[in-house]
């Protein structure tokens, strides 16, 4: 039997495995061709000279198009202030979209190395610089072979992740309406060059603050009882919101309220008219979300009332909306995943744990069948030191450029073969 069915697995392998496998491997051999990693570092360099904040990617914005027009791809722009929408591909369904960000921190870059941020309290400290070169670069390997795509393109370069959700303003222009998936990448500094990593279901958490302030009456501090005390009445708020989490959620559910700040008063003997306090709050899931925000707002209108003052929450959901969970559709994991082991070994494709950071990519997958993976930029060396995002001393080996580039480009084209009408 041995002997007998051998040439029939080999002819089987050849016949279905042999395409797919192959085609990742050159898309990863273009991508790492000399001249194309040359293009990729040059472009994540110029981003990262010029590191721009959340909707104000003006010049990274106008790179993005210099380049999509040398490789000659069509785009959409302006699409939410900033953004970049570039389309590749046959221009029927199905429509993948692949997503970077373009903006910066208000970090000021400490890495002594000759393409340092030129902006003042400005870098690129989050990678999305990286981000952005490895989306051109997925561009460019999409575009040479747009002719044997099966289906419509749409790579998003969009503004503003961090903080102002500009994920949420491209969804607003109804310019990823015909997508039915999106794909996601992000930098991880703990993991190596060539290792991707991510999980089905909840991936990252979803994230809102509050500013909660209490109300009572002023006076002078020797008669309280002409007074009404705000300050008792929000110190028992704030103890007793931290019982939420410790008697409300279920202990195998990540949420999270931390109160970081508490304002009031001025003087040493006067009973102030209002206190204010406020925070973070997050959790795995959306439902948990609007658990937390449900509770706080009872909890500091209770506690004010309890204590005759008046209360009021602010979530601050129109000018810093938060964030939905990270949550990967399983059907879109499993796929880009088996993408990443055909193009880097099985062994270079880890399950992720979850992460208590939020992700505007939440938006996207909140509307389409999403997966978001972190990806390796780590080396021996930079791994050491332990420069995570958001330090000023954050850094990336580019030997991970040409990886990111394959991988988006991959999970398109093999998205459109599966899902083409036949
Ligand atoms: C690791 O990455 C750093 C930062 O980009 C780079 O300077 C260094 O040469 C890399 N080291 C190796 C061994 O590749």
């Amino acid at each position: 039997m041995a002997t007998s069915s051998a040439p029939l697995l080999l002819l089987l392998y050849l016949a279905v495995v042999s395409p797919v496998a192959a085609r990742a491997e050159d898309l990863l051999a273009a991508a790492r061709a000399p001249e194309t990693a040359a293009w990729l570092r040059g472009v994540r360099r110029r981003i990262h000279q010029r590191p721009e904040l959340a909707f104000q990617e003006h010049r990274t914005s106008e790179l993005v198009r210099r380049e999509l027009d040398a490789i000659g791809v069509p785009y959409a722009w302006p699409v939410a202030r900033t953004g970049v929408v570039a389309t590749i591909g046959s221009g029927a369904g199905p429509v993948v979209a692949l997503r970077a960000d373009m903006d910066a921190l208000p970090v000021q870059e400490l890495v002594g190395w000759e393409y340092k941020s030129l902006e003042d309290g400005k870098m690129h400290a989050c990678g999305h610089d990286a981000h952005t070169a490895m989306l051109l670069g997925a561009a460019k390997l999409l575009q040479s072979r747009k002719e044997d795509l099966k289906g419509t393109v749409k790579l998003v370069f969009q503004p503003a992740e961090e903080g102002s959700g500009g994920a949420y303003y491209i969804l607003e222009e109804g310019v990823l309406d015909d997508a039915s998936a999106i794909f996601g990448l992000h930098v991880d500094p703990a993991l190596p060059v060539g290792v991707v990593s991510s999980r089905p279901g909840p991936f990252a958490a979803t994230s809102g603050r509050f500013l909660a302030t209490v109300t009572g009456k002023g006076g002078h501090a020797a008669g309280p009882h002409n007074a009404i005390d705000p300050i008792v009445a929000a110190s028992s708020a704030v103890l007793s919101i931290q019982q939420i989490v410790s008697r409300e959620i279920d202990p195998l559910q990540g949420a999270v309220v931390s109160i970081t700040f508490v304002k009031g008063g001025d003087a040493y003997n006067v009973i102030p008219e209002s206190a204010a306090f406020g925070g973070t709050l997050r959790s795995m899931t959306d439902e948990g979300l609007s658990y937390l925000m449900k509770r706080i707002r009872e909890i500091v209108e209770g506690q004010a009332a309890v204590h005759r003052c008046s209360a009021s929450v602010d979530f601050m959901e129109e000018t810093m909306r938060p964030y939905p969970a990270v949550v990967n559709a399983e059907g879109m994991y499993a796929h880009a995943k088996e993408v990443a082991g055909r193009l880097l070994g099985e062994e270079n494709v880890r399950v992720a744990p979850q992460l208590m950071g939020a992700e505007d990519f939440g938006f996207y997958a909140q509307r389409m069948a999403g997966a978001f993976f972190t990806i390796g930029v780590g080396n021996e060396s930079t791994m050491e030191q332990l420069r995570t995002t958001h330090s000023p001393y954050f850094v990336i080996d580019e030997d991970a450029l040409p990886v990111g580039a394959a991988f988006h480009a991959a999970v398109a084209i093999e998205y459109m073969e599966k899902h083409a009408s036949a």
